[in-house]
């Protein structure tokens, strides 16, 4: 992650220091998070996919799955097994509600996002390879969910490596203690100007003893609480997760082996991963709007296509009607993955890290935090079995949120590329033709 990228920019000055062991440790933990994170939502679609994990705890899911005429929509329908997918996100929910209050003086959010999406992607790469290695294997999906432990345990054995963060000791006082551990992690003696930007921004988020409540009634916060949360709402409503989480199934459900499902889907996310690298390079030339609208047309597109594939193709029962289908539809998926990995994937998170006055920033992104967890939440609960309802028409569905988050992007969300977050306000939000009315005229 920032591992090398030693100046950080802060306020236009340039902050020194060295690659020490602390930074190396704290680097190697953020990474892990992301590959973890990325680890969950990658082995789940493929684990459920498992005759011998449904045999042991969905036996009934088996059965169905193996049924010759069974309705090819609803093999899979099952609520619990959907849940076996989604829960992980309710417990996130929590999770992040409680780090909004533990991160309120952590500034450097908007430079390590878009890391941490690319380190997601890398995650779900590896969960779907260690899917297609462990299938053929006896009780295979114990080693896949076993996998997750493996990171959970770099952050458990590296959190005792680490210090306390200097902005933590400034916030209770503790400048003396602060500064002592900004030298080590800095490896240089001259901390000063780090030092005063974190006492800065302290000073900043101290004065608002209550963001959440100044987050919700300050009429000028509306702006950056509404674009923020949508964006993470829109980013789910793309349809990302029905792929990430249940590719594997239906790959299956339009009649692919176990093994060929497996070994598409590490295609699909080896193409998330490449394309996500593409945003990071990318993303700050062209400007967050044109990849929004871009990968929206991109997606809607798509989506539209494999509807009308899967409603030409796949029909109730039996298996599909035409063998180039099933590629045609990976090539789709492939197309469809990456409009979203250099779109709405990174920059669902990088905009709203640079949208909210530093006062309520942390409470802001804690909001697009938690819509990515409610809606991740109900896509993976009732993707399955909306699938087992409307059929291909969920595709078509799923293209019309694509066109209204373009439309959304265009007339709502102002260009955010290169705007520092002191200037939002004044450069953008009152200029803008909606939102200018939420702020006083002076
Ligand atoms: C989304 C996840 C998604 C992942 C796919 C992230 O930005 O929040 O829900 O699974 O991208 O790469």
């Amino acid at each position: 992650m920032a591992v090398g990228v030693m100046d950080i920019e802060e306020g236009g000055a340039s902050l020194p220091g060295k690659t020490t062991f602390q930074v190396v440790m704290c680097s190697i933990i953020a990474a892990v998070g992301g590959l973890m994170f990325g680890y969950d939502i990658g082995i789940s679609g493929g684990v459920t996919s498992m005759d011998t994990f449904l045999l042991d705890f969905f036996p009934h899911v088996y059965e169905k799955k193996h049924r010759v005429h069974e309705n090819n929509y609803c093999k899979f329908d099952d609520q619990l097994l959907q849940l076996f997918t989604s829960s992980l996100y309710l417990a996130g929910i929590f999770a992040s509600f409680a780090a909004s209050f533990l991160c309120r003086r952590s500034r450097h959010v908007d430079r390590l996002n878009i890391a941490f999406q690319l380190l997601i992607t890398v995650g779900i790469l590896a969960a779907s390879f260690v899917n297609y290695l462990t299938s053929t294997m006896k009780n295979g999906w114990r080693y896949s969910l076993g996998g997750a432990a493996v990171p959970a345990l770099i952050l458990l054995i590296g959190s005792f490596f680490i210090h306390e963060t200097p902005a933590s000791l400034i916030e209770r006082g503790k400048d003396e203690e602060g500064k002592k551990v900004l030298r080590k992690i800095r490896g240089i003696d001259n901390i000063e100007l780090e030092f005063n930007e974190i006492k800065r921004a302290t000073e900043i988020s101290n004065k608002v003893k209550t963001p959440f409540k100044e987050l919700f009634t300050k009429s000028e916060n509306r702006p950056p609480l509404v674009c923020g949360t949508l964006l993470q709402f829109f980013q789910q409503f793309t349809g990302i997760n029905v792929v990430m989480f249940y590719a594997p199934v239906l790959f299956q459900t339009m009649g692919s082996g176990n093994n060929a499902s497996l070994v598409s889907t590490v295609v699909t996310n080896g193409v998330n991963a490449l394309a996500t690298v593409f945003a990071v390079i990318m993303v700050d030339r062209l400007g967050r709007k044109f990849f929004l609208v871009e990968g929206a047309t991109q997606m809607m597109a798509t989506q539209i296509t494999i509807g009308a594939l899967l409603l030409k193709y796949l029909h109730l029962v039996g298996p599909i009607t035409s063998h180039a289908v099933p590629l045609i539809v990976l090539i789709l998926i492939c197309i469809y993955v990456s409009g979203f990995a250099w779109s709405w994937g990174p920059l669902g998170w990088l905009i709203p890290s640079e949208i909210y006055q530093l006062e309520v920033r942390t409470s802001g992104y804690f909001c697009a935090v938690a819509m990515n967890m409610v809606c991740t939440f109900v896509i993976g609960q009732f993707f399955l079995s909306a699938l087992c309802r409307f059929r291909s028409g969920l595709f078509f569905f799923f293209a019309v949120m694509n066109v209204i988050m373009g439309l959304f992007a265009i007339f709502f969300l102002p260009e955010t590329r290169g705007v520092p977050i002191e200037d939002m306000a004044e450069q953008r939000w009152k200029k803008h033709w909606h939102w200018k009315k939420y702020f006083k005229q002076n």
